[in-house]
């Protein structure tokens, strides 16, 4: 009974994982970010300053290509959108 109990909580969180929950995008985001944008300097580079999305995205690019943060295309792409859902600011008109 105790290895079935075991076994359906396993399942129940293999399910969780793979189900995805409303904000865990957001989280993991976060945690990309302040994995690999730590590394060289503080966060605070980027979340003491407002950017427009284009901007965020070539800061994003110039941290990869110039200074070869350790992040690839598609963590790249999460990161810029974070930095300008959370740190963007509205584009001058
Ligand atoms: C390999 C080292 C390295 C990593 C990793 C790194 N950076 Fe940088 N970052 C630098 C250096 C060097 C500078 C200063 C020179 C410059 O601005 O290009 C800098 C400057 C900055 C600045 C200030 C200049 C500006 O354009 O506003 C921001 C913002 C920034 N980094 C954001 C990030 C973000 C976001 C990440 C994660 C994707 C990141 N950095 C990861 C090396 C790194």
């Amino acid at each position: 009974m105790k290895i079935l109990f075991v076994s359906t909580t396993g399942i129940f969180f293999l399910i969780a994982s793979v189900i995805p929950v409303t904000g865990q995008e957001k989280v993991d985001a976060r945690a990309l970010f302040e994995g690999k944008c730590s590394i060289c300097h503080k966060t605070d580079r980027a979340t003491s300053q407002k950017k427009i999305p284009q901007e965020w995205q070539i800061t994003v690019t110039r941290m990869k290509d110039t200074h070869k943060a350790p992040i690839n295309d598609k963590e790249a792409a999460i990161i810029t959108k974070y930095l300008s859902d959370n740190y963007g600011k509205e584009p001058k008109k």
